[in-house]
């Protein structure tokens, strides 16, 4: 957390309360895409830290997931893997449901997109409930994949928690929330 970067990236999520409803505070990360430097600075932090790591799939997860995934798979050399939302990808899937606060949604991947033993690397933007996470990474442990979870920021207090990173591999350790 020492990264002088990390200060200036905090600073560009915007913070907005009660949206989308009372006693929740958005981080809009709208506003950090809209700044050059900081944007690029949070990719390249996530570029650096798994450039090496013979990473060969970067899976977002819709919709934020999309914003930061694709630059740091091009960066590192890896595809991209779009994790979406029910009814969205054409061809055959495999789907993970998972808890909202009301309710149930679920994520799918295509049928093939990723290998068995593949290393893949799971960006989103953030972590709440962790339920979205963890639909993700069911999804690629389906696959055998070898994965690695990431959040870009977590909570309401980005300053504190930016770039903290889960790291996980098939039938190891997993995330608890
Ligand atoms: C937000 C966020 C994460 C998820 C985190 O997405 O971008 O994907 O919620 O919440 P959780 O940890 O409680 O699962 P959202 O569901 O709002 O979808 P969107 O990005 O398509 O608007």
């Amino acid at each position: 957390q020492g990264d002088p970067r990390l200060k200036a990236i905090s600073e560009a999520i915007r913070v907005v309360p009660h949206f989308p409803k009372p006693g929740i505070m958005f981080q809009d990360i709208t506003t950090l895409l809209l700044d050059h430097k900081a944007f690029k600075d949070a990719v390249d932090i996530f570029v650096d830290r798994y450039r090496d790591m013979d990473i060969s799939v970067v899976a977002g997860v819709e919709a934020r997931g999309f914003m930061f995934g694709p630059s740091i798979a091009l960066a590192i050399g890896a595809k991209f893997v779009p994790l979406r939302k029910p009814r969205k990808l054409p061809g055959e899937v495999i789907s993970e449901a998972y808890v909202l606060e009301y309710g149930t949604d679920c994520l799918e991947m295509h049928v093939g997109a990723v290998q068995p033993g593949e290393r893949a690397l799971v960006i989103d933007d953030l972590v709440a409930t962790g339920g979205t996470l963890c639909a993700a990474i069911r999804l690629l442990g389906t696959t055998q994949t070898k994965w690695k979870a990431v959040v870009y920021s977590c909570g309401a207090t980005p300053a504190d928690k930016l770039f903290c990173t889960f790291c996980y591999h098939n039938n190891e350790e997993r995330p608890t929330f």
